[in-house]
């Protein structure tokens, strides 16, 4: 039998972390507001480092052929690398908010996100920082995205 461990470090809070990290978490809660959500009301907002300071956002995008909408980290992400293809993604910080998010509950990047997660860092060659921000505050960090896919295709 084999064993597969990953480590993240969890906070009470996420005005624990860093001010900069602070300040990536607070951009989150900025435009998960943005957020077009009319059939989930779950409103998700990502924030994205880039290796020059820049920060990127995105929210999630509903649509009501339901497979058209986009979740807030791919919004993101495909942002950076359509308009910042050379810049590197150092941090992504992911929070959700709404009566239907569970208050207790981390939000954890979908599959589909977090195989286009992986893919970014697969692509820079170098692994970047995910902070996911429950709604209670509980966060919870991990030091590369290739930590929430095991076993990635
Ligand atoms: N959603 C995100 O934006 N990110 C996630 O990590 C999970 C889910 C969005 C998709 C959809 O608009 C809504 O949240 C409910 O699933």
């Amino acid at each position: 039998m084999k064993e597969l461990t990953v480590k993240y470090q969890q906070f009470d809070s996420w005005k624990s972390l860093s001010d900069g990290d602070q300040s990536l978490v607070e951009a989150a809660y900025e435009i998960s507001k943005n957020a077009y959500a009319p059939y989930s009301k779950f409103l998700v907002g990502a924030a994205v480092l880039l290796e020059n300071g820049e920060v990127i956002l995105g929210s999630n995008q509903e649509n009501i052929a339901f497979p058209s909408g986009l979740c807030a980290e791919r919004t993101a992400l495909f942002y950076a690398g359509a308009n910042f293809p050379h810049l590197k993604v150092m941090k992504i910080a992911i929070v959700a908010v709404g009566d239907l998010v569970p208050l207790d509950k981390i939000l954890s990047p979908c599959g589909g996100c977090r195989q286009v997660m992986l893919e970014t860092e697969v692509r820079q060659k170098a692994p970047y920082e995910v902070i996911l921000v429950s709604q209670n505050e509980t966060t919870i960090v991990f030091s590369a995205a290739s930590d929430l896919l095991p076993f990635a295709f």
